[in-house]
């Protein structure tokens, strides 16, 4: 989509649709505004608008040259609400706008920056990334052509003021977004689609696209390198593992020791030998690569910020499945790390391939690690399908790093929540066979999950278990039915904030 800055005033832009955020507490001076603007048709409508969040209106002005507005609520923006709040409300309020749009078969729409206190850019990203996210639709496997509709090619971000800043924050709105539907769009494919090499393939197109590097493993390589914790994952699978090893090393840097972001790239989860019941819990398991996906789109919008910092991705993928050869639970396996683990539970896989992967990630000397993983059914049960839980161990600068990924995840909409990392935690994780075994008891369940990786970490470290927001199964708000991109927005805010952090 095309998305542009425009100084025009309201009542001369030429769009087919223009988009109105108004708020609940002002409404009656902004429909005062637009009565100015559009005429008798604003000051007929007062009756139908409230302005609260969900609220639109469409209308037919008689005056000016938009050809429809339709008022969207962005409810009650004053004194209480927090900035990543209000952010969130003009999120939801695009996003109605581009319903609208699509369903008025709209080409071109032009959105009204809020006048208000936010920055400019701030609010005009989160008009764009609502309006683009909101309009995303995955009709790869439609056959039906009239359900496709189709989305507007150009979108015009009106704003009082001329400021830079105000471009700036569309530009990056849209490359921003643009990553979270990639991510949606590995995350929806069909798990047939997805086998790891395919999986591999769909990286290096990616990276080629949007200026990334990219290396893959193939199963050999991951032999040598030991890789026993995702060699075992895979052994009920016909189709071989890879890791993939992504990096973005911009010559002015700010950092000489790399950030890594590290993926769960499992392809579609059964459960293996301790199968998942079938009954409504393997259903949206080819979602369960998602945080691999939120690593690819963080690349791809990282590479086309051009952020000044050194990033590496590690994605390790491979499905899990029952099978003949499939790892049994009893079995003791040697990882990466050179630990050992018994597995009592083959649907524990995800912390199986990620601690390798943690693991490897010490080799470059890393600044910090970022991982993201569906890991935990408990992280649901816990949180709920829009916030994902956040730990990290004990390394230095452990408080800043909570603050940091929190204050990101506020401010991009992908939100996290801290959860505990008592040392308590360990002692479900004991063997009496191994180091460790691969599940902890019935309480606490994503805490022990990253207690075990925390094993494999030895640097600074962030664990996101998305598995609440990654998927959702019917649409709500930006979102539609399917996966979410959860993480692109923050990994991407994340970044851009440590890059302003070390100027
Ligand atoms: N991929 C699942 C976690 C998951 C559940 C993701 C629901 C998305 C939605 C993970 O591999 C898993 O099976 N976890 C188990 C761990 C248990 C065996 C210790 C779980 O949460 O039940
Ligand atoms: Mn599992
Ligand atoms: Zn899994």
């Amino acid at each position: 989509m095309k998305v542009s800055v425009s100084t025009i005033s309201l009542a001369e832009l030429d769009v087919d649709l223009l988009i109105v955020p108004v708020g609940s507490d002002s409404l009656s001076d902004d429909l005062d505004t637009l009565a100015d603007a559009f005429g008798d048709a604003l000051e007929r409508a007062r009756a139908d608008v409230k302005g609260d969040v969900g609220d639109s209106v469409v209308l037919y002005p008689e005056e000016g040259t938009a050809k429809r507005i339709v008022l969207v609520g962005t409810g009650d923006g004053s004194s209480e609400s927090s900035p990543g709040a209000v952010l969130e409300k003009l999120r939801k309020a695009s996003a109605l706008g581009a319903q609208t749009a699509t369903r008025v078969k709209a080409e071109t729409v032009g959105i009204a920056v809020p006048p208000g206190d936010m920055d400019g850019d701030e609010a005009a990203q989160a008009l764009v990334e609502g309006f683009i996210l909101g309009s995303y639709r995955f009709d790869r496997y439609r056959t039906d052509d009239s359900e496709k509709g189709e989305p507007a090619q150009r979108l015009v971000i009106q704003t009082a003021d001329q400021d830079k800043q105000v471009r700036r924050g569309a530009d990056r709105g849209r490359i921003i977004s643009e990553a979270v539907c990639s991510a949606r769009d590995l995350i929806n494919l069909s798990p047939d689609e997805k086998t790891p090499v395919l999986l591999s393939k769909a990286i290096e197109k990616s990276a080629k696209k949007h200026g990334y590097a990219v290396s893959v493993w193939d199963k050999e390589l991951i032999e040598e390198e030991g890789m026993g914790g995702l060699l075992a994952v895979n052994r009920g699978s016909e189709d071989p593992p890879t890791f993939s090893v992504l990096e973005w090393q911009p010559e002015h840097a700010r950092n000489s020791r790399p950030l890594i972001l590290v993926g769960k790239g499992v392809v579609f989860d059964t459960g293996g030998l301790s199968l998942k019941p079938t009954k409504n819990s393997m259903d949206s398991m080819k979602c369960d690569m998602s945080g691999a996906a939120a690593v690819i789109g963080a690349m791809e919008a990282v590479a086309k910020l051009e952020l000044p910092i050194y990033v590496i991705g590690l994605i390790p993928a491979t499905d899990n499945r029952p099978g003949q050869t499939a790892y049994v639970p009893g079995d003791v396996v040697r990882m990466h790390s050179g630990k050992t683990v018994e597995v009592l539970n083959t649907d524990a896989e995800g912390r199986m391939i990620l601690a390798d992967a943690l693991s490897y990630a010490s080799s470059f000397y890393p600044e910090m690690v970022v991982e993201l993983a569906t890991l935990t059914g408990s992280a649901f049960v816990a949180l709920g399908d829009f916030v994902a839980a956040t730990m990290t161990n004990d390394e230095k600068g452990a408080d800043e790093r909570l603050e940091a990924i929190v204050s990101a995840g506020a401010a991009s909409g992908d939100r996290v929540h801290p959860m505990p990392m008592f040392e308590e935690y360990n002692e479900q994780l004991k063997s009496t066979v191994a180091d460790l075994k691969n599940v902890g008891g019935r309480g606490g369940g994503s805490i022990t999950a990253a207690k075990f990786l925390e094993h494999f970490v030895d640097y600074p470290w962030i664990h996101i278990d998305i598995a609440g927001p990654a998927f959702l199964d019917s649409a709500r708000g930006y979102h539609k039915a399917g996966g979410t991109g959860f993480g692109v927005r923050l990994l991407s805010r994340f970044l851009q904030d440590y890059a302003e952090k070390n100027r």
